[in-house]
């Protein structure tokens, strides 16, 4: 993606001091807190402990998000890849993994041929896994009585790519009449049956037994980025027990947390949620994003979203987190957005990936927009343990706006996505005081989307030596060079 015109924002490092930092929020007329210090180590808020209502602790705040690597094998075993990033994520310092990445209850539900899967056939795999997540977080730490690892049980909806990383073979819950047109499939395209949508939520409680199986301390309800457990947050349209009305709607995620909680006890539950949506975007002039146009006066598809479809409307998000914690799921991870259709307000970058356009606001709007709304619900549901998410585009500053978030009680837990693909040790470097390493820390180049989008495996590809040295960084190359 070229172009003469492409919006120029400053570049955060280029923000060295915490008055340049501040000037330039205030230019751009952004509201994001941090502190011009760093706590002493051992003093910082990132270094307390949090006890769960269950009597689990967790060391510390900070969490790895979840990502994947496009890189299991194709019947959904971990491959060394995978194996290598889990790993990174153990030894980050971390003591809260996410879930670590979308793991697929079912083949045809799979995002890509490359996902993982939870079946009885891969559990060995899963259990070795997740001892050697253990040991090696033992080895380097002392302690895993502290450490919470999880696994997001994932159903990929409308983008699932099981066979093929080049189709999609969509299964969807109701004619949605922008992302149909988008992703080319026909008003009358059709839509997933009840039925399966039973067997499915049988699938979701035994992906959690097997979970638990294998040792993993919970499991992500997954409710974000597009995928089936989010569309089903805004299939008002589709009629019969999940469409419709608000329980409806969130019947499936009730099903599942019944059965799991019958099938197997004591597996902690979590909900990773997309608290905000907006309507699709697309590249328009200079390829800088503007949002898809639709043909109704009010957009109901965004759950989270108001009917202009590019500004927020918490009030369901706000019932849907009233559910949760009547259900007693008290981990709550907040995103926003979806990668496929609108990824400036999901994971800020400042340069897109190739199927992506050019950010239409400053990507620190998007940072702070996430940061808000997840303070707001933080702030709504004191009692809930809430992660936030979309940090890494702060690069230099995270660590600042992460002990602020947390003094001021905005969210329990840092969430850390991009930046530990390029970065593992990040926390344990701000947890023990170490300067920052500038040369790890990532710039947002999207091209661990871009390789997915193209077919490959995802990574760090500009700054992870290992990943850097893979055919897969010169092909990347080229792609990008022919955009
Ligand atoms: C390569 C890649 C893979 C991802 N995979 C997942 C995933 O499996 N599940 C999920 O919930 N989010 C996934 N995400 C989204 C991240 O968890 C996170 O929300 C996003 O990157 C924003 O956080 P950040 O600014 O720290 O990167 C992925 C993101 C990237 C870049």
């Amino acid at each position: 993606m070229t172009t003469k015109h492409k919006p120029k924002y400053r570049r955060i490092a280029q923000l060295k001091t915490a008055d340049n930092f501040r000037d330039y929020l205030a230019t751009i007329g952004t509201d994001l807190p941090f502190e011009d210090t760093l706590a002493a180590p051992g003093h910082s808020p990132a270094a307390n402990a949090f006890k769960l209502n269950s009597g689990k602790t967790i060391g510390n705040r900070f969490c790895i998000l979840p990502m994947e690597g496009w890189d299991g094998t194709t019947d959904g075993k971990p491959s060394d890849f995978t194996k290598r990033r889990w790993q990174n994520f153990a030894i980050s310092g971390a003591k809260l993994l996410w879930g670590c990445e979308a793991v697929a209850v079912r083949h045809d539900g799979r995002a890509n041929p490359n996902q993982l899967l939870i079946n009885k056939a891969n559990l060995d795999e899963y259990k070795r896994l997740f001892e050697t997540l253990n040991s090696e977080h033992h080895q380097k730490f002392g302690n895993t009585a502290d450490l919470l690892i999880g696994i997001q049980l994932t159903h990929s909806g409308r983008f699932c790519k099981p066979n093929d990383t080049k189709k999609l073979e969509p299964q969807i819950l109701y004619a949605h009449p922008v992302l149909n047109r988008k992703f080319g499939l026909g008003e009358d395209y059709p839509v997933m049956q009840d039925d399966y949508i039973d067997r499915l939520i049988d699938d979701f409680v035994k992906g959690a037994v097997l979970a638990q199986r294998a040792g993993f301390h919970f499991v992500d309800i997954k409710h974000c980025h597009g995928y089936l457990g989010h569309e089903f947050l805004t299939a008002h349209d589709r009629a019969g027990k999940y469409g419709g009305s608000f329980e409806n709607r969130t019947r499936f995620l009730t099903s599942i947390v019944a059965g799991i909680k019958a099938e197997a006890p004591g597996m902690e539950i979590g909900v990773r949620l997309s608290a905000f949506d907006w309507v699709p975007f697309k590249p328009g002039v200079d390829q800088v994003g503007i949002p898809e146009s639709f043909n109704s006066d009010k957009y109901t598809y965004a759950f989270g979203g108001d009917q202009s479809g590019t500004a927020n409307d918490l009030t369901e998000t706000y019932k849907f987190m009233e559910l949760l914690r009547a259900l007693g799921i008290q981990l709550v991870c907040i995103t926003g957005g979806s990668p496929y259709y609108n990824p400036h307000i999901q994971r800020p970058a400042l340069f897109p990936p190739s199927d992506g356009y050019y950010p239409p606001e400053d990507p620190l709007v998007g940072v702070a927009r996430q940061l808000h709304v997840t303070a707001d619900i933080k702030k709504a549901f004191p009692d809930l343990a809430i992660v936030g998410s979309a940090y890494s585009y702060l690069q230099e500053w995270l660590p600042y706006v992460g002990q602020a978030v947390l003094n001021n009680n905005m969210a329990d837990f840092i969430g850390l996505g991009r930046m530990v693909l390029s970065y593992p040790e990040m926390p344990e470097d701000i947890l023990h005081g170490n300067p920052l390493k500038r040369d790890k820390l990532c710039r947002t180049f999207s091209d661990c989307t871009t390789a997915p989008r193209n077919g490959m495996i995802s990574g760090c590809f500009p700054l992870d030596p290992f990943y850097k040295a893979l055919p897969e960084a010169a092909l990347l190359k080229e792609i990008k060079l022919g955009e």
